[in-house]
């Protein structure tokens, strides 16, 4: 085992235990005077020009042919060693630096400035009765949100890769409810109950390919690119997003086993279900919201894209118009 890797493990703790300890920020679902309009009282940053999430408006959104496909490795091998499920009091997440002989998981191309090692995962989520994600698309909130945390191969440790408007690369899944259950999250799904509780931690009986958690590989050429924040404090301004437009599909009951299994850090009598854990779209102060060579934006600058179609569409005009009828 390496220094370098032994020091990144001890050194990403700190995103975890910090937020934690914090303790003065929440959601409103938890208390109001410490909710998401409060964070900027405990960090300025959290009041900046380029915060995150944000509400991606399609007829805004400018093509950059530039943004093709992201090069995902590792993410189709499930790496050696293991991986833990922890309930940092905020979130459910998964560190994926436990590995000891793990080759790196990364991603880089795709207009990405750089390659970027994955850290860890976690997911925002609604309640029984209202949808979760961070990043809504017109307006529409889905019902849970996915963040896979990566950073820059550059920076050795999170407190470095914050000192740079690069430093990590954030990639975002929305959720949407099926009638059958993704077999693919049944691990996490399961290992809900052993985390119920702020503190609680527990080993994945087995790592897995983390493309297993995501959309057909054929639907991630379809993102939205911005500069951003982190959605909790301290919203350092550091963060490539890169949110996709295909949803994954869990079933209800799935979506069901993180709103209703979950706890809060206790601070009355009864534990606190963790429920909306979101925080809501923030203002886009001037930024522009690029979509991929391949999103199905409805936007404004489009390239030649649509004339293809405009051409099969009229080619049998004149076909038909010769048919005898
Ligand atoms: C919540 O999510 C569902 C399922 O994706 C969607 O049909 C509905 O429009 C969403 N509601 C809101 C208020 O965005
Ligand atoms: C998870 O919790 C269940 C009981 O709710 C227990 O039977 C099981 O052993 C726990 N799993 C681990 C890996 O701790
Ligand atoms: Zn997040």
């Amino acid at each position: 085992m390496g220094a370098p890797r032994l020091a990144l493990t001890f050194l990403t703790l700190p995103l975890v235990v910090r937020a934690a300890a914090g303790g003065q920020w929440c959601y409103d679902s938890q208390d109001p005077k410490c909710g998401p309009s409060h964070w900027k009282e405990l960090k300025a940053t959290c009041g900046g020009s380029q915060q995150s999430p944000i509400d991606i408006e399609r007829r805004r959104l400018r093509r950059d042919g530039r943004l093709g496909d992201i090069l995902f490795e590792g993410y189709d091998q499930a790496p050696p060693g293991k991986w833990r499920l922890t309930n940092d009091g905020h979130t459910v997440l998964l560190g994926l630096q436990g590995a000891a002989a793990a080759e790196h998981i990364s991603i880089r191309g795709g207009g990405l400035p750089g390659t970027y090692r994955a850290l860890q995962l976690h997911f925002h989520w609604g309640s029984p009765a209202g949808n979760g994600s961070e990043h809504t698309l017109d307006g529409r909130q889905f019902p849970m949100e996915l963040h896979i945390v990566h950073i820059n191969v550059n920076y050795r440790t999170l407190a470095e890769a914050k000192g740079h408007p690069n430093g990590l690369a954030v990639l975002g899944f929305f959720f949407t409810v099926s009638d059958t259950d993704n077999s693919n999250y049944n691990t996490i799904v399961a290992a809900l109950r052993n985390v119920s509780h702020q503190g609680d931690s527990v080993d994945l009986a087995s790592t897995f390919p983390l493309s297993n958690l995501l959309p057909h590989a054929g639907q991630l050429s379809k993102y939205y690119r911005y500069q951003g924040s982190l959605t909790t404090p301290d919203c350092s301004e550091v963060v490539v997003w890169t949110v996709f437009e295909e949803p994954v599909a869990v079933s209800r009951a799935q979506l069901g086993a993180f709103v209703s299994t979950v706890h809060f850090p206790a601070a009355g009598s009864a534990p606190l279900k963790m429920t909306n854990n979101f925080r809501p779209p923030q203002p886009l102060h001037g930024r522009r919201v690029r979509a991929s060579r391949l999103a199905s934006a409805s936007g404004a600058a489009r390239g030649a894209r649509p004339l293809p179609w405009a051409l099969l569409l009229l080619l049998p005009l004149p076909l038909l118009g010769a048919r005898p009828s």
